[in-house]
């Protein structure tokens, strides 16, 4: 990988690269086929403007196919793309964007991809909006869930439901444990046939394809160093959960995960706790600079002070890449 002359590596772990940089440029540089996953969040085309920034509904679908055409020059043919997209409202209206369904078709169609399946992301946390339609006059319902499409290159990703099996309901283990009193084994009139060995357990359950994932987080390390340095942590952070489903299901230890808007790098810091390797690009430098805070859970507030300020001036870094801690752990802080 040889950087184009606006790009710069941020910092690295033993696994992974914090590119600063635009992704358009980064991506050409990547050799094909050398990635495993892609799971990324992009800025979303909604219409208030975030401080993060948003491209105008009407050229965010040719805009995001830039960085879809590359993705997929760079995927293993057994590679995969995931990609998180919030819905939106048209403006003024009390109907929808259709924004994220174009972009499916556009990837699908213009690009080449395949929908290996569309997946939903379910965040009961989410706050209600748009005010003027759900709180105000109510005539819509909350809005709690995100499309991610699950793109591929072939009709063949690898992929390994195994791996990210859930625990059961307490209905399932219900069943589980006496099959008979809940049903006899029969045809059912859909032609499937729900055999008895229906009722037989295996550990654990299938996912679905909704996944419910609140994003909660409030108390990270993350989010309490970035307030102990006096920083704003990043407004738009995806649970890592999320990413953690996806390279759980969709990658090996060793593989190559990419986040073409890496953010405060959630995604990175994932892939570096399950073993795989990561690059993370994101065209903001605070945010860039801040999200090694991730790394450096081990560290004092005034040593990743120090990193990070060096981080500001362009001094690249070598962290440790520390396992992420438990949330729950309590860091102490030198506010002094
Ligand atoms: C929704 S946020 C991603 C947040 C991330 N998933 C996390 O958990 O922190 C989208 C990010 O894309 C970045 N971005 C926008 N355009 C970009 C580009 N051309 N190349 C790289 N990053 C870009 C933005 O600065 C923003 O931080």
């Amino acid at each position: 990988m040889r950087l184009p002359p606006s790009a710069d590596i941020l910092y690295t772990t033993p696994r992974g690269k914090q590119i600063l940089g635009d992704s358009r440029e980064v991506l050409p540089t990547l050799d094909e086929s050398s990635v495993d996953l892609i799971v990324t969040s992009p800025p979303f085309a909604l219409l208030r403007q975030k401080s993060y920034g948003n491209e105008d509904q009407e050229s965010y679908v040719a805009w995001l196919c830039d960085f879809g055409r590359e993705a997929k020059r760079v995927l293993k043919d057994n590679g995969s793309f995931v990609l998180d997209l919030g819905g939106a409202y048209q403006r003024g209206r009390p109907t929808r964007s259709l924004h994220n369904y174009r972009v499916l078709l556009a990837f699908c169609d213009e690009l080449g991809y395949n929908l290996a399946e569309e997946f939903y992301w379910f965040n009961p946390a989410k706050l209600p909006s748009p005010i003027e339609w759900v709180n105000k006059r109510k005539i819509r319902a909350k809005d709690s869930v995100n499309t991610l499409w699950w793109f591929s290159k072939t009709e063949w990703p690898k992929a390994d439901v195994r791996k990210v099996l859930t625990p059961y309901s307490a209905r399932m283990k219900k069943l589980l444990a006496d099959p008979a009193s809940f049903y006899r084994p029969k045809d059912r009139p859909s032609g499937h046939d729900i055999s008895a060995g229906f009722g037989k357990a295996n550990d654990e359950a299938i996912p679905s394809n909704l996944l419910q994932i609140p994003n909660t987080d409030s108390n990270s390390h993350y989010l309490r160093t970035c307030k102990a340095l006096g920083k704003e942590a990043h407004p738009a952070r995806f649970p890592k959960e999320l990413p953690r489903f996806f390279i759980e299901f969709l990658t090996e230890p060793g593989d190559l995960v990419v986040d073409i808007f890496s953010g405060s790098n959630t995604t990175g810091a994932i892939a570096e706790e399950l073993g795989r390797r990561w690059l993370s690009i994101e065209i903001d430098r605070t945010y860039a600079t801040l999200s090694a805070i991730r790394f450096m859970a081990g560290r004092s507030v005034e040593a990743v002070r120090s990193a990070v300020e060096l981080l500001t001036v362009g001094k690249p870094l070598e962290l440790e890449g520390l396992p992420l801690l438990p949330e729950s752990t309590e860091i102490e802080f030198d506010l002094g």
